[in-house]
């Protein structure tokens, strides 16, 4: 991420909470969100799935006016910032909603960053064939989450998910994640993309994007055929 985008991005959320700005000024440090947009479609109907408080849709609708960015989140608090922050951009659009049940068809692409470990494996394949079922035909389809390996970032990884999420709730007294979490369903990279391929995705890719950072961050990149 060149530097003056993350800081234009990031200061969209000038009025936030100090809370959420360091919330968003963390993840923006720990989440390749510069490589990830380089493999989003230039243009189009672009929907990212449990968008949090829209930081990632927002860098893809500046990034590109010919994007229309529709942004989908459970989490009523995240939406409301996010909302605000981005109001006046005219090709970003942030919605409540539920990832099971996306408001648009015919997409270009689909993002989902670090969302599906949070839902039970029947819930991720139900999640993947609706994605599938969103897409326009060639659409591509982005699955941005944390691999099981090498175990020191995994485990890192699932110690920090556990501490900060329960340390954000006492500090915010809401709910970190939207639900209350027993547990995270995380899934090797390779059982992902056989997933994929499964539901029908083609020309599925794992990308590893954790250089130079501790999570073990990992993209699975995949089209409707
Ligand atoms: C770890 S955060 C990631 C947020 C954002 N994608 C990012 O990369 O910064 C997970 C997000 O998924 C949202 N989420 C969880 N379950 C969801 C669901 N069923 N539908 C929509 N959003 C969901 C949570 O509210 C939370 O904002």
């Amino acid at each position: 991420m060149t530097q003056s985008m993350m800081a234009q991005v990031l200061s969209l959320y000038a009025s936030a909470s100090v809370i959420d700005r360091l919330h968003l000024a963390i993840r923006w440090y720990l989440c390749p969100f510069d490589k990830i947009s380089g493999y989003v479609p230039k243009g189009g109907l672009i929907v990212d799935v449990g968008c949090g408080h829209g930081a990632f849709a927002a860098l893809l609708a500046l990034r590109s006016p010919q994007r229309q960015v529709l942004g989908v989140e459970v989490a009523a608090h995240k939406l409301r910032v996010g909302r605000l922050a981005t109001a006046h951009l005219p090709n970003l659009l942030l919605v409540q909603g539920n990832a099971l049940a996306i408001p648009a068809r015919q997409c270009q692409a689909i993002t989902i960053l670090d969302v599906a470990y949070l839902m039970p494996p029947e819930v991720q394949e139900t999640l993947l064939a609706h994605c599938h079922e969103r897409l326009a035909p060639g659409g591509t389809f982005l699955l941005k989450d944390v691999d099981t390996k090498p175990y020191w970032k995994f485990w890192l990884c699932n110690a920090e998910e556990w501490f900060v999420g329960r340390l954000v709730s006492r500090l915010t007294g809401q709910q970190f994640h939207v639900q209350p979490v027993r547990a995270f369903y995380y899934r090797q990279a390779a059982d992902w993309a056989e997933a994929l391929r499964r539901i029908g995705f083609r020309r599925v890719q794992t990308v590893r994007l954790d250089q130079g950072l501790c999570h073990p961050h990992v993209l699975i990149i995949s089209q409707k055929g």
